[in-house]
């Protein structure tokens, strides 16, 4: 039996990098995986191969309509889905070699099978060679999440998958009905729109991306409906299943089924904590399945410790990394913090939407009173160079102390011009403090300066 100061269960964001961290900081570590790639979910099958292809199919949608107006030519544009997707293969091959790598250079131990905590300190990985104990001081679980499927789906019909499925298409499907407008249905909705397909999104909220800010979705329902998505809002789905002929069907509650050649289902995700004996051991759930952790990462029993998408939301990459490393330099004993008020999300949509700390529901459900300002891209410079004038920035800010509290974004690049406000958050700066930076001429920043004066009437362009 192999002994070590820590066992990680999970090598996805979570997992993996704070196998790193633990080994930075001289903990003897494994790190086990039923999946032989480690970088989990996010690497496998979720953000690193979404944006591959979001990638594609932007420049693909471009080349075929906006080129023209740039004076530039080309032939006649072609699609190879097949050579799309193993791009997008390649490049989550490196990067999983890539983590590989880092592994072994940190002297990690790696065990490649399913984990059950038999009690504390011990853990049993079966995988087809038999099962064997490893032995360490600590366990972590750093599980993540699965798709969360709803009843009446038949996700055994070939034609209807979840975000796994759906990022591996073979070839464009005519007709695509999305259920969800989350994230992931945005995402690879926009996707397989921009590739030609007919996309519907079926949403159970009278709105789309319910956790966002009401007027960032609104405007991007706009954008999105422009582009050509369809949304069929207010829609509670029933199932979803073949309807003969090479067909699929979603039905919704009090209207008319939607016939259509792909079902993509993106309702959610659930925790992954099924087999790990956390039953039997005792570990706390709460009554959605999340395991349950003290502000350390502390499970309810002593020395096993959770992080990630299994201990709750936001079900982000990042997230989790933070989570991860927090919990190792805890374990070091070192302060372990984190402002889940500043940790940003993203949807990489076009535009993107970016978003960090509580939007305007938010606040007023909290009772803090604050002011807002707002700016359009279409005013920007660079936005006009770009061909990409959608979209706004707002911002939120304490009423009385002027402490920047929320900025949410749509419009182009929204994922990179987040960042300066997660930084602005973390370090507690004021709405005035962003109007004080010098923002470089000509660049989409201006609209982050420009939102924040406006909070103030003294937008320059407006
Ligand atoms: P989500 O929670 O973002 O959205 C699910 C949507 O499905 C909601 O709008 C909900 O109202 C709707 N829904 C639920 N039941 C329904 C029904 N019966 N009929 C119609 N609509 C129904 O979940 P999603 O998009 O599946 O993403 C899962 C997780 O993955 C999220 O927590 C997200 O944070 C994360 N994620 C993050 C990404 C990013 O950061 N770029 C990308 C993809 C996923």
């Amino acid at each position: 039996m192999s002994a070590h100061d820590l066992i990680i269960i999970g090598g996805g964001p979570g997992g993996y990098t704070a196998a790193i961290r633990a080994a930075q900081l001289g903990m003897n570590v494994a790190c086990v995986d039923e999946n032989a790639r480690l970088g989990g979910t996010c690497l496998r099958v979720g953000c690193i191969p979404s944006k591959a292809l979001l990638e594609s199919s932007e420049l693909y949608a471009h080349t075929r309509s906006r080129l023209g107006a740039h004076g530039v030519g080309v032939g006649e544009v072609t699609l190879d889905v097949g050579a799309m997707q193993r791009r997008k293969e390649r490049i989550v091959g490196t990067l999983v070699k890539g983590i590989d790598a880092l592994i072994a250079k940190n002297n990690i131990t790696r065990y490649t099978g399913r984990a059950r905590i038999v009690e504390p300190g011990r853990v049993a990985v079966s995988n087809s060679d038999g099962e064997s104990l490893v032995e360490a001081s600590r366990i972590m679980i750093a599980t993540g999440s699965k798709p969360a499927i709803l009843p009446g789906i038949d996700l055994a019909d070939e034609r209807v998958g979840t975000s796994t499925e759906a990022l591996a298409y073979e070839r464009v499907p005519d007709s695509l009905v999305v259920i969800g407008a989350g994230y992931i249905g945005l995402e690879l909705g926009t996707v397989w729109s921009r590739l030609g397909a007919e996309v519907t999104v079926v949403e159970y909220q009278d709105r789309i991306l319910p956790g966002a800010d009401a007027e960032i979705a609104a405007e991007a329902r706009r954008i999105f409906e422009r582009q050509g998505l369809r949304f069929d809002l207010g829609a509670r789905v029933q199932g979803a299943g073949s309807a003969g002929e090479g067909k699929a069907q979603v039905t919704i509650e009090g209207r008319d089924p939607i016939t259509c050649d792909r079902i993509l289902l993106a309702v959610g995700r659930v925790p992954s904590t099924q087999g790990l004996g956390l039953e039997e051991l005792g570990v706390g759930l709460d009554k959605r399945g999340f395991v349950q952790v003290t502000e350390v990462f502390e499970t309810s029993v002593p020395g096993v410790f959770a992080v990630g998408d299994c201990v709750g939301d936001p079900m982000l990459a990042h997230k989790a990394e933070k989570e991860g490393i927090a919990c190792v330099e805890g374990i070091a004993g070192r302060p372990v913090h984190i402002n889940y008020d500043a940790i940003p999300s993203v949807a990489y949509t076009d535009p993107e939407i970016a978003a960090v700390g509580p939007t305007e529901e938010q606040l007023v459900a909290r009772g803090i009173e604050f002011r807002k300002g707002s700016f359009p891209f279409r005013a920007n410079g660079r936005a006009r160079c770009l061909d990409a004038t959608d979209g706004l920035v707002k911002i939120l800010a304490d009423a009385k102390t002027d402490r920047l509290l929320g900025v949410h974004i749509v419009g182009p690049r929204a994922g990179d011009l987040i960042a300066e406000a997660v930084a602005a958050i973390e370090f507690g700066a004021s709405s005035e403090d962003i109007t004080h930076l010098t923002h470089a001429h000509p660049t989409l920043s201006e609209v982050v300066k420009e939102a924040a004066l406006s909070l103030d009437d003294r937008a320059i362009h407006k």
